[in-house]
């Protein structure tokens, strides 16, 4: 039997992907780490009232365009994440660039069973271009 060498390299690709991490994002997943988790916990799950969650928030999926500018400039002001008001502040995390912020950005979709798109570091960057420097709150 002849076998296909083409095959061949992909289904070593696959193992070798398995193998490796089953996390697609390990930059993101270290960023989130070190940037992210001591507030938002390393589950997503947030603290109750002060910090609101990213494991299935739906401020995610609702507002997509905001979330590069509140990594990178803070949040301040009243935001509604699934159905509970929050009001603390975030602090701006301003030495992230967008490739990094990209790839927390997708960490966060593909985690804990978040189940959201892939966002192009195109599609982060344009967001970014249009932040206005605080935003004050979401709609
Ligand atoms: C010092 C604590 C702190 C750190 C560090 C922090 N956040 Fe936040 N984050 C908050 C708080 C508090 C809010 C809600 C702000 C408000 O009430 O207006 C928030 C809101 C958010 C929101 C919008 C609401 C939601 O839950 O979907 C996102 C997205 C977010 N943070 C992502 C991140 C990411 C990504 C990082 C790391 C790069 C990060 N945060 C680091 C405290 C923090």
């Amino acid at each position: 039997m002849r076998v296909n060498p083409l095959l061949l390299a992909s289904a070593c690709f696959l193992l070798a992907w398995g193998g490796c991490s089953s996390n697609p994002f390990p930059q993101g997943e270290r960023l989130y780490a070190y940037h992210c988790s001591n507030c938002h916990m390393p589950d997503g799950s947030g603290l109750e009232g002060l910090i609101p969650p990213l494991a299935q928030s739906d401020f995610l999926g609702l507002h997509p365009e905001q979330v590069p500018c509140i990594i990178r400039y803070g949040q301040k002001g009243p935001i509604v994440v699934n159905g509970k008001t929050y009001d603390q502040e975030m602090a701006a995390i301003s030495d992230l660039n967008h490739f990094e912020i990209t790839n927390i950005i997708n960490y966060i979709h593909f985690a804990w069973g978040n189940g959201l798109e892939y966002r192009k570091v195109q599609e982060v960057q344009s967001a970014l271009d249009n932040c206005s420097p605080m935003p004050s709150s979401e709609k």
